[in-house]
């Protein structure tokens, strides 16, 4: 009994807990256990940004983002929180940086609150002089809060 228990809930969790939203992101609601995060990468570098995403699970592979450019994806976050994703970040003239870009402390910290089944925002802005984390895309530097330095 125990052990079907179990199962039951690693069948129910694991499969909500798959990072990757198989729709595009606001055309249907994905229903999450708990939290249902969507991440947002901004570069503002001038050279080009290559992005390296992973979980444990998960690979979402190589993404170049030119000035301006962005990329986001979404997942629910599993009950456990020990959700996370880390990303390598690789630019003309830096050294690789490598750090986590969600984890349910950062999240807490500078993501967006919970709202009954809303969708829940964590945004990083690639600069210059670091790495910037907070819940919405606002005027620089606006509630944003430098968490990394690029190593030049
Ligand atoms: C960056 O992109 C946004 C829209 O995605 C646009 O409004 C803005 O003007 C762009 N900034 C530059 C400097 O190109
Ligand atoms: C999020 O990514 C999808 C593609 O995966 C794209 O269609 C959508 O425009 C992106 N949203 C924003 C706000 O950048």
């Amino acid at each position: 009994m125990k052990t079907l228990f179990f199962l039951f809930f690693y069948l129910v969790f694991t499969t909500n807990a798959s990072p990757i939203a198989k729709t595009p992101i606001g055309s249907t609601k994905k229903l999450c256990l708990y939290s249902h995060w969507t991440v947002y990468i901004y570069n503002v570098m001038i050279d080009p940004v290559t992005v390296h995403i992973k979980s444990g699970d998960d690979d979402l592979g190589d993404h170049t983002l030119q000035f301006n450019d962005t990329e986001n994806w979404s997942f629910c976050e599993n009950i456990w929180t020990t959700t996370l994703f880390y990303a390598y970040f690789n630019c003309k003239n830096t050294k690789p940086v490598a750090f986590n870009v969600f984890d349910h402390v950062t999240s807490v910290n500078y993501g967006s609150r919970s709202f009954i089944y809303s969708e829940r925002r964590l945004v990083w802005l690639v600069r210059d002089d670091g790495f910037y984390v907070g819940k919405n895309l606002t005027p620089f530097p606006d509630e944003m809060t430098k968490l990394y330095d690029w190593s030049y």
